[in-house]
């Protein structure tokens, strides 16, 4: 092992042995400590790398590096030195922004919007390479003489590449004028220094990103985009903050034809973007929001404990059979569960107010719940966790019958489909995958040292729960490898 290996660790242990003493830190997702957002990811010989925007100077955005760590087992992972860090007097002397990382020939490059001018804010794109994934060295052509065309609005960041046939192709997201709407730009190049400019792989709308999200920022442009084929058809990813939203289409002569478009997740969850492994799984990890209620101020909470933002857990991808995006945690997660306790054919009904059903012999504060209600004719159901004995603290997952939204994630259940709900709860972070196509990221800091109860509950009708299964979560530890 190298030494620049060996500190990353080293400084990794001391770290989470500081944030590990926050009762809210949580315990089988990765957080490396300091700033996170934006993963960009790498599948390489069965390991599976993800590189992410970071700040290693604070709990706050700013000052934007590439970390990175890996894994083999997609539950442990291992820390690695920092991969880019900006240049001073340099292009990319205020930030080394989101970007892509390939390989050719034994070769590792990554493509990345370099930054200069905080107040100007300069993007231009650049180029590093490596070859071992540690060491990374820019290229003195940087800044890439690239085109960003003109007639559009400024927004013009984070490189999405992959090969077809003998051109390496290049998205770039981007913005129209006058805050009508997202833009991806499409390059191509041989030499992944040259790049021509091939016209817009596709445009969107403001109105489409309002439609989905009334939380959504940034409606006007599309950063982050990630662009794959998928199940027969091609899918397209963009972020706006603090969502990323998906549109299955079809992909043909360098244009992308949407059919249709949704959220990935109701919540927190952002900059989505995939990789491939060597099982052909599509899987796509985001960063978890700190606080992004909040969003301007940076996750208050968090920082007090020396991390802001945390890497979601994998979620494996695949096109549906209507067409819709499906997203399911990825198997791998299994490897965490411990003891397990089963419940079934539970009810609670309630008229005016909520009812809620404690359930007896369950506590904790790391848990997998897979839930199954029975179609039913509750205006709200769902699970709360993080409860308190008396119900002082809840965290409600509920299912709008009205809304047909589980919480803020759109879920229209077909006539007799059962909402099934797979939660993860994992001390402040609680992710929630539902009926195989919805997701909601919440995040929660209970006050009470009770708050480890878990509740089944309903408003305006009945709710039969036909069954509920609990396991405790084992933690992922500093370094461990699977
Ligand atoms: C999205 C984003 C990207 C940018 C990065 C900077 O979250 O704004 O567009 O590259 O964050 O950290």
């Amino acid at each position: 092992m190298t030494s620049s290996i060996q500190k990353a660790q080293k400084d990794y242990s001391a770290k989470w042995r500081e944030m590990s003493q926050s009762r809210h830190f949580p315990i089988f997702h990765y957080v490396p400590g300091n700033w996170i957002n934006d993963p960009k990811l790498f599948y390489w010989q069965g390991e599976y790398h993800i590189f992410f925007q970071h700040n290693p100077n604070g709990s706050f955005w700013g000052t934007m590096h590439w970390g990175h760590t890996k894994s083999r087992d997609l539950v442990h992972w291992e820390p690695l030195p920092i991969a880019l860090t900006p240049t001073p007097n340099s292009c990319d002397e205020d930030g080394c922004f989101t970007g892509d990382v390939i390989e050719e020939n034994g070769r590792f490059h990554i493509l990345y919007t370099s930054i200069k001018d905080k107040g100007e804010f300069i993007q231009t794109q650049s180029l590093a390479s490596s070859h071992d994934l540690i060491h990374w060295d820019k290229s003195k052509a940087n800044p890439l003489t690239i085109e960003h065309p003109e007639g559009y609005g400024g927004c013009w960041r984070d490189p999405c590449v992959w090969k077809e046939g003998d051109d390496w192709l290049m998205a770039i997201g981007g913005e129209k004028i006058e805050e009508q709407g997202g833009v991806v730009f499409l390059y191509s190049s041989q030499d992944l220094t040259n790049w021509r400019y091939r016209g817009e792989l596709c445009e969107g709308s403001a109105e489409d990103v309002k439609a989905i999200s009334e939380t959504a920022l940034g409606a006007k442009w599309y950063e982050c985009p990630d662009f794959f084929p998928l199940d027969g058809k091609h899918v397209l990813l963009t972020t706006h903050a603090p969502h990323t939203f998906w549109q299955v289409g079809k992909y043909d002569n360098h244009q992308f034809v949407k059919e249709q478009l949704g959220t990935m997740d109701g919540g927190g969850f952002c900059s989505a973007k995939t990789l491939l492994d060597d099982q052909g799984r599509r899987i796509a990890w985001g960063f978890i929001w700190p606080e992004w209620g909040f969003i301007f101020e940076q996750g208050l909470k968090q920082e007090e404990y020396g991390f802001s933002g945390v890497l979601s857990l994998p979620r494996k991808l695949s096109v549906l059979p209507d067409g819709a995006l499906g997203i399911e945690p990825v198997e791998e997660l299994k490897s965490l569960r411990g003891e397990h306790k089963h419940f079934q054919n539970l009810s609670v009904d309630a008229q005016e107010n909520i009812e809620r059903l404690l359930l007896e012999g369950i506590t904790g504060d790391a848990l997998e719940l897979l839930i199954e209600f029975e179609p039913c004719g509750a205006e709200v159901f769902g699970v709360s966790v993080r409860c308190s004995r008396e119900f002082e603290e809840v965290l409600d997952i509920g299912f709008d019958s009205q809304t047909q939204k589980l919480v803020d994630a759109p879920l229209k259940l077909n006539a007799g489909e059962a909402l099934k709900l797979r939660v993860y709860v994992d001390h402040s972070v609680i992710e929630v995958f539902a009926n195989g196509r919805a997701c909601q990221t919440l995040l929660t800091y209970p006050e009470r040292e009770d708050a480890q109860h878990i509740a089944l509950f309903a408003k305006g009708g009945q709710v039969k729960i036909k069954s509920l299964e609990v396991w405790e979560m084992k933690g992922i530890g500093v370094t461990k490898q699977g």
